[in-house]
Parts: structure tokens; C-alpha cells; sequence
């Protein structure tokens, strides 16, 4: 297949092709009928990333929604490789398994990959990532899980829980498959080649089916355990994919901080450094003086700062169509556009900030002593 893009759990690159990610993947299409189903289920409208199409693809959520209906029930898992500067785009698939949890009241579980953060990156330390790891977990711990239905665990300190399991997966999965599905070659450390037999392992802490909400680089893991789960005597995972959330310069690839600070809106950013940032470097659908815009009006389909508001910030549907017949029309100017995108983001930012300094307090819930965490401290996975 041609394409002039690439997408896999480490590089993201080129304008994105979304319909080709789904045939290339093999995954399904969230489509009208899918999504009428899943609003009869969660008694009516959707969070707007799924009525929006921002969360597009899928892989068994029909069955999840059998499940759900015949009393089985399901579970959700989602995980964070730590490193320092966590972005928006990294609360995306966060903000969407709160949504899922607050509907289906089921349990969730967090994988924060310590391990894969310090095999990936050469130049970081042990401790290094276990310091970004504490900070991104008050981090996640912030969007507000239920505490009683949610662990979140370091995989460095769970490993002693799965070990036995961890080494039925790993004894699945050859060196070829991960060398086809992720790339690595010779030169990748064993470590790396290990890694994605622990990241299948939180989708067999129930037998029941799972469901990871994520963006759609991650779905080469789940290709993979779905490939050796029902050998292990577990459910094939399903899986719920987003788009990317883009960044600053333009409509296409990820937000992501390896690409530079100045490409992503970080969870530390304060209100002059969003402000700045959007001012400097948001892409414009806008035209090049005010009377032009005036008289030819803007593109939101290329205008990052219209983007962020379709995709998270601006929930209100009615609110979005007046700014988006503003804009083409000429009426908004790009300026202006960008005014209420900063404010969006400052109030988003400032409830985080609130949110994460009460988590101090009450992360523990979720890593150690709420009941979920209780019980999964004392599981041991065979
Ligand atoms: P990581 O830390 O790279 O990313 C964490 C989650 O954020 C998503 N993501 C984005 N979503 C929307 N827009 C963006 N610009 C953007 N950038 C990142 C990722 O898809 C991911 O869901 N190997 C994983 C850690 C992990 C995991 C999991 C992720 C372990 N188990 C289960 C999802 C589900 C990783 O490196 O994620």
C-alpha cells in the first residue's frame, strides 16, 4: 500500500489517512449505527469525542456492548509511559475511560510502564523515571476516576503479581512478531523486545472482555495479544482508538513532547505561557490581512485553534456551529478565534491544577488502598 505516512507507538509522522489506518490495521469504524447503539446503552448523548468521530475505530466494542447487555460486564485498561512534560493530547484517552467508567461503573486499571520508559529512552536514568512517573500519576490521578474502582500501578512494582503470567505471554510471542509488528531490529535492547508481553498483561485481569481507550499508535500491542490471549484462556481485547489531538504548527501528525515544547500545550504550562504559545505558534485557517478575512472568511478544517475546541474544549455543539459560521464567514477573525481557545484552556488548565492538588492527598486510593488497588495488591496472576 502507498501511503506518506507512518504511524506505530514511536513515531507518527506525515498527513494521517485515517479511513487507510483502519484497512492497514484491520480495525473497525465507529460508524452511525454504532454509535446510536452505544447511546440507547449510556442512556443518551455521547462525550463529543465520540459523537464528534475524534474516537473512530474500534475492535469488539459491539461485544463489549453484549456483554454489558447479557449482565457479563467488561473492564477497562489504559496506561501512560512516564516521562516528564505529560501534554493535553496525553489526558485524551483519560478523559474518554472516565467518561466510559462514570457510564458502565466498571473497573479500570492504569498501567504507568516505568520499564518502557527507561528502555526506550538512552539518555534517561532509573530514577529519572520514576520521578516523572510519581508526578504523571497525580497527573492522571487528577481527571477523577472512581478510587474504589480504579488501580494504577507501576509496572516495575507489580511485576512480582504478574511474573508468572507475564512469562506464559512472553513464551507466545516471538522475536519475528515483534521485529514485523514494531519495527525492532538487532540493535534494539532485549529489554524492548521483552516490553510488549507486560503491556498485554493488564488485559487478563478479569475474564472478562476488556476495553483499552487509547489513540490508534497503540493498537500494534493489541494486535498482538489478541493474537495469543485465547491461548492463555482470556478474551481477545477490544479496543476504542482516538485521532491524535494535533499539534501547535498544524492539522496533521500528534501533539507529543519529544517534538519540542513549543509544539504542545503541557498540564505546567501557566496562563501567559498558553497564551503565548497559541498567539505565536497556533496554525491559522485565517487569511492574511483583516480585510480579506473580512471579505473570504477562514478554513476551520486547517485552523488548529478552531480543532482543539471541535475535538476538547468547546463541549457545547450549539456554541461550536455559531464560532465555526462565524469564521468562514469572516465575521471572527483568527485572533480572535485563538482568544477563546486560550481562555478554554486556561479554565481546563486551572480545574487540572485544583484537581491534581487534591489527588496529592488521594492518590493513594488508587495505587494502594482503595478497593480495587486492595484487592489487586493481594491477587497473584498464574
Ligand atoms: P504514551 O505515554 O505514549 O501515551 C499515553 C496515551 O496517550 C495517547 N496519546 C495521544 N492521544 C491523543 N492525541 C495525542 N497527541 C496523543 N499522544 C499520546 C496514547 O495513544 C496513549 O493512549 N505504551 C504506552 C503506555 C501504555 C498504554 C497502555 C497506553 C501501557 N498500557 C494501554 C494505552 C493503553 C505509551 O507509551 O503511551
Amino acid at each position: 500500500m502507498t501511503k506518506n505516512f507512518t504511524v506505530t507507538p514511536w513515531e507518527v509522522s506525515g498527513e494521517i489517512d485515517y479511513n487507510k489506518l483502519i484497512k492497514e490495521f484491520g480495525t473497525q469504524r465507529i460508524d452511525e449505527t454504532l454509535r446510536e447503539r452505544l447511546r440507547k446503552v449510556c442512556g443518551g448523548k455521547l462525550h463529543h469525542m465520540l459523537e464528534r468521530d475524534f474516537f473512530f475505530s474500534h475492535r469488539d466494542l459491539d461485544r463489549v456492548l453484549n456483554d454489558h447487555e447479557k449482565g457479563k460486564g467488561f473492564f477497562l485498561y489504559t496506561g501512560r509511559k512516564p516521562s516528564k512534560g505529560m501534554h493535553i493530547g496525553h489526558l485524551v484517552p483519560m478523559i474518554m475511560t472516565k467518561w466510559l467508567q462514570d457510564k458502565f461503573k466498571c473497573n479500570l486499571y492504569i498501567e504507568i510502564t516505568d520499564d518502557e520508559g527507561f528502555l526506550h529512552k538512552k539518555e534517561r536514568t532509573w530514577e529519572g523515571v520514576q520521578e516523572a512517573a510519581k508526578e504523571n500519576i497525580l497527573d492522571i490521578a487528577a481527571v477523577g476516576f472512581d478510587p474504589e474502582r480504579t488501580f494504577i500501578f507501576k509496572d516495575s512494582e507489580y511485576i512480582r503479581n504478574v511474573y508468572p503470567l507475564l512469562m506464559k505471554t512472553a513464551r507466545k510471542i516471538t522475536g519475528s512478531t515483534v521485529k514485523a509488528v514494531f519495527g525492532f531490529n538487532d540493535s534494539t535492547n532485549i529489554g524492548i523486545h521483552m516490553y510488549p508481553a507486560y503491556q498485554a498483561i493488564p488485559t487478563f485481569f478479569e475474564k472478562k472482555r476488556c476495553l483499552i481507550p487509547c489513540a490508534i499508535d497503540q493498537d500494534n500491542y493489541w494486535r498482538i495479544q489478541r493474537d495469543v490471549a485465547e491461548g492463555l484462556g482470556y478474551y481477545k481485547t477490544a479496543a476504542l482508538h482516538s485521532k491524535f489531538l494535533p499539534p501547535l504548527q498544524g492539522v496533521t501528525g500528534k501533539m507529543s513532547s519529544s517534538a519540542g515544547v513549543e509544539t504542545a500545550i503541557l498540564l505546567t504550562d501557566d496562563e501567559k505561557t498558553v497564551k503565548n504559545k497559541v498567539n505565536k505558534y497556533a496554525f491559522s485557517g485565517g487569511q492574511p490581512t483583516v480585510e480579506e478575512h473580512r471579505k473570504k472568511g477562514g478554513n476551520t478544517d486547517v485552523d488548529v485553534a478552531y480543532q482543539w475546541l471541535k475535538i476538547l474544549f468547546e463541549a457545547d455543539d450549539t456554541k461550536l456551529r455559531t464560532i465555526e459560521t462565524n469564521y468562514k464567514s469572516g465575521k471572527l477573525l483568527s485572533g480572535e478565534m485563538k482568544m477563546i481557545l486560550i481562555e478554554k484552556v486556561n479554565a481546563f488548565l486551572k480545574e487540572h491544577r485544583e484537581q491534581r492538588k487534591k489527588a496529592e492527598k488521594t492518590v493513594e486510593r488508587y495505587t494502594r488502598n482503595g478497593k480495587l488497588a486492595t484487592q489487586m495488591w493481594e491477587r497473584i496472576y498464574e
